[in-house]
Parts: structure tokens; sequence; C-alpha cells
């Protein structure tokens, strides 16, 4: 091989290897917002549910209020927009895995942080999860308002 092409031969590798730098870094900054749970795979959300919504909130309201509101603190952090600043994913795995969340979740360790509690597991489903999530996304969406 000449000089010539040498020096292109290491160009392209620099290229190539920038891409699979760049691409490293996305993939796993997509990751850590999914947080750490039984939740590894994109949801794809279709439009609300309003029965799902409505067996989110009974749900919620036995086993979430004691330490949650949506406007302002309480034990816990106020729920209102949560599915705006956090992606399903991650709401699902905080909800179905709170303690290891704390401990390996870079936000769920900076909220624990600030609000020095430890959420509890609260014996909840897939099923119900997904119920919660859709109640958050119809307050988020002013659709029903919450206390
Ligand atoms: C014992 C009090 C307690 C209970 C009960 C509780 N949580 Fe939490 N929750 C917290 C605390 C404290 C945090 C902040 C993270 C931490 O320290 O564990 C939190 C964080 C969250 C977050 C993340 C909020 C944000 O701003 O990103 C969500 C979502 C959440 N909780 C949902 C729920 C749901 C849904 C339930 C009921 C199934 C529930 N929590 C029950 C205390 C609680």
């Amino acid at each position: 091989m000449n000089t010539k092409n040498k020096s292109l031969l290491k160009i392209a590798i620099a290229v190539f290897s920038l891409m699979l730098f760049v691409i490293s870094i996305n993939g796993c900054g997509e990751k850590d917002e999914f947080g750490v749970g039984p939740v590894k795979d994109e949801m794809k959300l279709a439009p609300i549910d309003n029965n799902l919504v409505a067996k989110g909130k009974q749900i919620f309201d036995v086993k979430c209020v004691s330490c949650h509101k949506f406007d302002t603190r309480l034990v816990g952090p106020p729920l209102k927009d949560v599915t705006k600043r956090r992606r399903p994913e991650w709401i699902m795995n905080q909800i179905l895995n709170p303690t290891e969340m704390t401990m390996k979740d870079p936000i769920a360790k900076q909220l624990f942080a600030q609000y020095l509690v430890q959420m509890t597991f609260q014996d909840v489903t897939h099923d119900d999860a997904r119920a919660i999530l859709e109640y958050f996304r119809a307050v988020d969406n002013n659709q029903i308002t919450a206390q």
C-alpha cells in the first residue's frame, strides 16, 4: 500500500471509530432514561384510554396518596407533569422497582438525595402500573383534575 492509501485508510478508521463512539453514547443515554427494572423495551403509547385512567386513579388513591400529591410536595415529589419530564418506561420502572431505581438510576438517586425517603414497592402488578401511568397522562393532559 502506498503512503497516500495508508493515510486514507487511517482517516477512514478514525471516522468509523468516531461513528461507533457517538452511537454508543446515544444508546446509553436512552437506556438510562428507561431506568432500571422490568420495563426494558420502548413503549408505544396509544391515545389515552379512559377505562385504564379510571382503574389507575383507583389504585393511586389507595396506594400512592399517602406520599404523593400532584401540585405540592408531600413525602415524595409532586407528580403533576411527571409524564412530561420522564419517559413512560422510566415511570413504570420507578413504580415497579423503586428500591433498585434509587440505587442505580441517576435521576431516582438524585430524587432520593432531595426527599430523603425511600419510595417502597406498593405491591402493584405490571398492569396496575400501566393503569397508573394512564392516569398520570390524563392528569398531565388536563383531561381530569387531581388534587
Ligand atoms: C412511602 C412513600 C411513598 C409511596 C407510598 C409512594 N411513593 Fe412514589 N416516591 C416517593 C419518594 C420519596 C420519591 C422520590 C424517590 C425516592 O426517594 O425513592 C418517589 C418518586 C416517585 C416518582 C418519580 C417522581 C419524579 O418526579 O420523577 C413517581 C412517578 C412515583 N414516585 C410514583 C408513585 C406511585 C405511582 C405510587 C403508588 C403505587 C408511589 N409513588 C408510592 C415516595 C413514595
